[in-house]
């Protein structure tokens, strides 16, 4: 562990974004690993774990996630606990928060959401999310590609980093102190459903929307939209829309 980051120290940082506590690694296994524990442990909501490398960054479903040194924000966020309704719709409540730090951070650049949390940036994907209930918190971890150096050659066709669509360097700092306001002001113990603003914004960051897609659960069948308990709507044919609540899609028209 180690007591400065990006030009200050860490307890600095944590006051700077009002946070009970901030730790950064140089290299950790997963810093979703980090957060559990210390959730476990009794830490406050927004203790916050950032790596500069992970030797075992997790993606959904068990997939390995690159996370090579100091080139991505690598960041693990203890939340409040939420009940199991309210539970469905953190994965999209973050897609927003992240959506609205990169922007901000990086103006100029438009993010939007691949239902159900991954963000997406001119259809190539900038950031993950793998949000984890447990110990009566939920650990959300986030993962943004930055530095060009980010990305393996393989996944530089179907990924992107910040750095390369942004207008200049991106302040990873400033990055991490914005996802963590949005998350202040988005993942709260809130309503099951998402108020009718916010219903709007996702509607509007929304990438598959008129697409066709295949969900691994669901079926085949015409994107319309997320519902606002967090499901995404499919349209298999006339009159037969499902409710899509978890799994994978993959976009099917190109
Ligand atoms: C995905 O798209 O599959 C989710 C990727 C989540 C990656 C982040 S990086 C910080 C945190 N620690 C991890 O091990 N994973 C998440």
């Amino acid at each position: 562990m180690t007591e400065s980051w990006e030009g200050d120290t860490t307890a600095a940082w944590a006051a700077r974004w009002g946070i009970p506590r901030l730790e950064v690694h140089e290299r950790i296994g997963s810093t979703n690993d980090r957060a559990r524990e210390l959730a476990e442990a009794g830490a406050d909501p927004f203790t916050t774990v950032i790596a500069e490398e992970q030797s075992a960054g997790r993606g959904r479903d068990g997939r390995r996630w690159e996370s090579p040194p100091s080139s991505g924000l690598w960041m693990s966020v203890v939340a409040p606990g939420q009940d199991a309704f309210g539970r469905l719709l953190v994965p999209l409540r973050v897609g927003l928060a992240v959506c609205r730090a990169i922007e901000r951070a990086a103006p100029g650049v438009r993010a939007g959401i691949k239902w159900p949390n991954d963000v997406q940036v001119e259809g190539r994907k900038l950031s993950g999310i793998l949000c984890e209930a447990g110990a009566g918190a939920v650990v959300i971890g986030v993962g943004i590609n930055v530095r060009q150096g980010a990305l393996s050659p393989e996944l530089s066709s179907v990924a992107v980093a910040l750095e390369e669509v942004a207008d200049g360097l991106v302040d990873r700092a400033a990055l991490a102190g914005r996802v963590l306001f949005e998350l202040r002001e988005l993942v709260t113990q809130g309503p099951v459903v998402l108020d009718e603003a916010l219903g709007r914004e996702l509607a509007e960051r929304d990438v598959l929307r008129g697409r066709r897609v295949a969900a691994g659960v669901g079926g085949t069948g015409i994107a319309r939209g997320i519902n606002r308990d967090g499901a995404l709507l499919l349209e298999i044919g006339p009159g037969d829309v499902r409710h899509v609540v978890a799994g994978h899609v993959k976009i099917h028209d190109q």
